[in-house]
């Protein structure tokens, strides 16, 4: 009896029949759920094509044709971590040149992903939203104007900084420089301003000062906002048109709990949680005074960071050109994309990263700000 087996990252299937062949067909994937009381499983589905002669046929269906099935693993986590060192340029030019035409960008900053395998990017200094799509060669403008010109009407935009979406692809996202938040509707030639006075900063409860960072609860419709300048969290449940503070600032949330921010602090290079509803914040990563660095503690600018469904947390360490990789609880990281302190346009060095998402299948998108140009990293 000959035992034929297939290498899947660190399992082995053991196929125990004479004359059968078994090989790998399509993607290797992870799928990453909770189980009922909330614990992260996480399987690798691999799909296999056998081929054997007739000796075998009783042990598999079909067996003289191909059998074309899926198998799928529990897959304990640590393994799950690894990504390709080299990336691949899905936005911009991969040669790093920044412009306003179709197949370029000018400093990208936050991405999103939307439906049908579109990336969402805010085109930071063209002044407009792209939408991209995966392994097109050019975007398209889906807010904003398309030549890059900046203004402060329902049409245009000044500096938009990051973007979420909801279920329909209608997207919430950040005017830096025009001091609001807008709603623009999936296909819609304009848009609304949540908040904000275009044009005007201001620091009531609904007022931006360099709204910068945008988050969105899924499940509520609930918008957290970095005030940057204000230096404060502001949360807009659904359709309201005047925020409360929720994080920094001097007044605070109340009666709610259990929900945190995580807040990427660039000015002192570390990140925090704050609980709604606490009066401060405790460190997660960095350091507690403000010193930026260079080592797997440290970092310097940090500004876009993202969660994993496991909890881990992946940070844009900017001014480090990196991206810093920290297991759930843990503040000592390892760098997964660009190379510490050395910035470059090469597919595995970055320059200045300012955003970094991740996919359901642990793919990075990395906005390579300096560069304009967004990297895509694939997990293997
Ligand atoms: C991932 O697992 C969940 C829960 O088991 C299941 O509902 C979902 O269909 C799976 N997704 C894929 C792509 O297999
Ligand atoms: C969820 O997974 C954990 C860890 O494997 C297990 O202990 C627990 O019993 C599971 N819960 C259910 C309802 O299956
Ligand atoms: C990593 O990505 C590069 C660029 O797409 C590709 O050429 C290479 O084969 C990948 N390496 C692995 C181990 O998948
Ligand atoms: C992409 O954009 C470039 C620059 O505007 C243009 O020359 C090219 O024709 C476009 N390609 C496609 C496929 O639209
Ligand atoms: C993009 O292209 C790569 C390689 O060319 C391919 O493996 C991948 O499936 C494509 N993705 C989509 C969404 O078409
Ligand atoms: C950009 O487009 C807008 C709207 O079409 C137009 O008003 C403006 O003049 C254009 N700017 C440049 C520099 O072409
Ligand atoms: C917000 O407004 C939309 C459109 O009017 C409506 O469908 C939705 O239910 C509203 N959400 C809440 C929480 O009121
Ligand atoms: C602004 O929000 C705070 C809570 O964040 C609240 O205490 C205050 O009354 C609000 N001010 C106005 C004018 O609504
Ligand atoms: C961080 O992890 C690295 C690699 O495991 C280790 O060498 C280093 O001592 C750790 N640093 C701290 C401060 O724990
Ligand atoms: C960290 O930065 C220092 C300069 O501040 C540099 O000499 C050193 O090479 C950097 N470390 C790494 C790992 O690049």
């Amino acid at each position: 009896m000959a035992y034929l087996y297939i290498l899947c990252m660190y399992y082995l299937i053991w196929i125990t029949s004479a004359n059968a062949s078994l090989s790998t067909i399509g993607n290797v994937y992870y799928n990453m759920s909770y189980n009922s009381t909330g614990t992260i499983i996480t399987r690798l589905t691999v799909k296999y094509q056998i081929t054997c002669a007739a000796q075998c046929a009783n042990l598999f269906a079909n067996c003289n044709t191909a059998v074309f099935d899926s198998l799928t693993i529990p897959q304990s986590t640590p393994s799950l971590y690894r990504w390709n060192v080299t990336g691949i340029t899905v936005a911009g030019a991969s040669s790093g040149s920044g412009g306003t035409a179709d197949n370029l960008l000018s400093r990208p900053y936050g991405t999103a992903l939307g439906s049908f395998d579109s990336l969402y990017i805010a085109d930071f200094n063209n002044h407009r939203i792209q939408k991209w799509l995966i392994n097109e060669s050019n975007g398209t403008t889906v807010a904003g104007l398309s030549n890059g010109t900046a203004g402060a009407s329902s049409i245009a935009l000044n500096l938009p900084t990051s973007v979420v979406l909801d279920s329909n692809d209608n997207m919430y996202f950040t005017d830096r420089d025009n001091h609001r938040v807008v709603d623009w509707a999936n296909g819609a030639s304009s848009g609304s301003t949540i908040a904000g006075i275009t044009g005007i900063a201001g620091s009531t409860n609904n007022t931006f000062y360099g709204p910068c960072g945008i988050a969105r609860d899924s499940s509520t419709g609930t918008l957290y906002i970095a005030d940057t300048y204000n230096h404060r969290i502001m949360q807009y449940l659904s359709n309201a048109s005047s925020g409360t503070v929720v994080a920094g600032g001097n007044g605070l949330g109340t009666g709610i709990t259990q929900l945190a921010l995580l807040i990427a602090n660039a000015q002192t290079n570390n990140i925090v949680r704050w609980v709604l509803g606490a009066s401060s914040w405790t460190l997660v990563i960095g350091s507690p005074t403000g010193l930026s660095g260079n080592t797997s503690t440290l970092l310097s600018q940090p500004i876009g960071i993202t969660l994993d469904p496991m909890g881990n947390i992946y940070v844009a360490d900017s001014q480090n050109h990196r991206i810093q990789f920290f297991f759930a609880g843990q503040s000592n990281g390892t760098t997964i994309a660009g190379v510490t302190s050395s910035p470059g346009i090469s597919q595995h060095k970055l320059n200045a990263p300012c955003w970094v998402i991740v996919d359901n299948q642990l793919n990075l998108y990395v906005s390579d700000t300096a560069n304009n140009r967004v990297q895509f990293f694939s997990h293997s």
